[in-house]
């Protein structure tokens, strides 16, 4: 059977680590993101079909729009990465722009669940062996400053996740939160807007986990045998642990 994986967020980090990983196992690709030129650029570079798809995940017009117009040859969807998002913000809860908490909930939340909703039916429709691989944060399950409403949005993405899970029982549909710790991508640069030495920084003289990695666990996931579901997967680079508690005093 041809595999087809949709993925968000196509044009850096994870997902077009994905996209170079799938199409390296012979699967076609639809992918999407804001950025043409980075499609253009990625469509040019791999030798699988592929469509593009120049698209906001916040845009819920938008994306039923793109969904329902999918040539032939690419409605059959297999997997159906939902990796699109961002962090923004990273002071604290008092000095954060408003603003800016809307977009994470509006990308992280809203986007992904636009995305799930219009692609469902043909998830459905393929049945036994396709998935939903939506990519959470180990910050949707562990708090830390500056987390605030990022750490909120991929706690949103665990939950729906396992939620979705008990609606599509008996459609052979799976869903997997899939939940890294620190990796080097575009992200701090994102977060920061555009600060490259406080990213540089951060991944400093350390071992954060690659996009690779990611990509990799991602082709894992959705290449199990169809009895298989993984609900959660959380990974951390071997060298990032939990910090003790933080102690108010005098
Ligand atoms: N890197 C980490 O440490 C880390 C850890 C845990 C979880 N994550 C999660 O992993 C996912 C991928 O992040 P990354 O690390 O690969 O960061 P990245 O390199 O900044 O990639 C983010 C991707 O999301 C896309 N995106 C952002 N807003 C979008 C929108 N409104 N509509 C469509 N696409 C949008 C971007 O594409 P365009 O700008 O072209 O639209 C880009 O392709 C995110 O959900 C992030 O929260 C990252």
């Amino acid at each position: 059977m041809k595999k087809i994986a949709f993925i968000t967020g196509a044009t850096s980090g994870f997902g077009r680590a994905a996209a170079e990983k799938f199409a390296s196992e012979g699967w076609s690709l639809v992918l999407s993101g804001r950025r043409l030129e980075r499609l253009l650029d990625i469509k040019e570079c791999l030798d699988v079909p592929t469509h593009i798809i120049q698209l906001d995940v916040r845009d819920a017009a938008a994306v039923k729009e793109a969904v329902e117009s999918l040539p032939n040859e690419f409605s059959e969807i297999t997997a159906l990465i939902n990796n699109a998002g961002l962090a923004l913000a990273p002071e604290g809860a008092a000095d954060v722009d408003l603003s800016d908490w809307h977009t994470m909930i509006d990308t992280n939340c809203t986007g992904l669940v636009n995305v799930t909703h219009a692609l469902l039916p043909k998830l459905i429709e393929v049945g036994a062996g396709t998935t939903i691989i939506n990519v959470g944060s180990i910050a949707g399950q562990w708090p830390y400053p500056g987390s605030h409403v990022y750490g909120a949005s991929k706690a949103f993405v665990k939950q729906f996740s396992y939620n979705l899970r008990c609606d599509l029982q008996g459609t052979g549909v799976r869903v997997t939160d899939l939940a890294p710790g620190i990796a080097e991508t575009e992200f701090t640069l994102v977060r920061t807007k555009g600060d490259q030495t406080a990213s540089d920084n951060l991944y400093k003289g350390t071992t954060p986990l690659s996009a690779q990695d990611i990509a990799e666990h991602m082709f894992y996931i959705a290449d199990l045998p169809e009895h298989i579901n993984i609900n959660r997967v959380e990974v951390m680079p071997t060298r990032q642990a939990w910090s003790p508690f933080a102690i108010d005093r005098d």
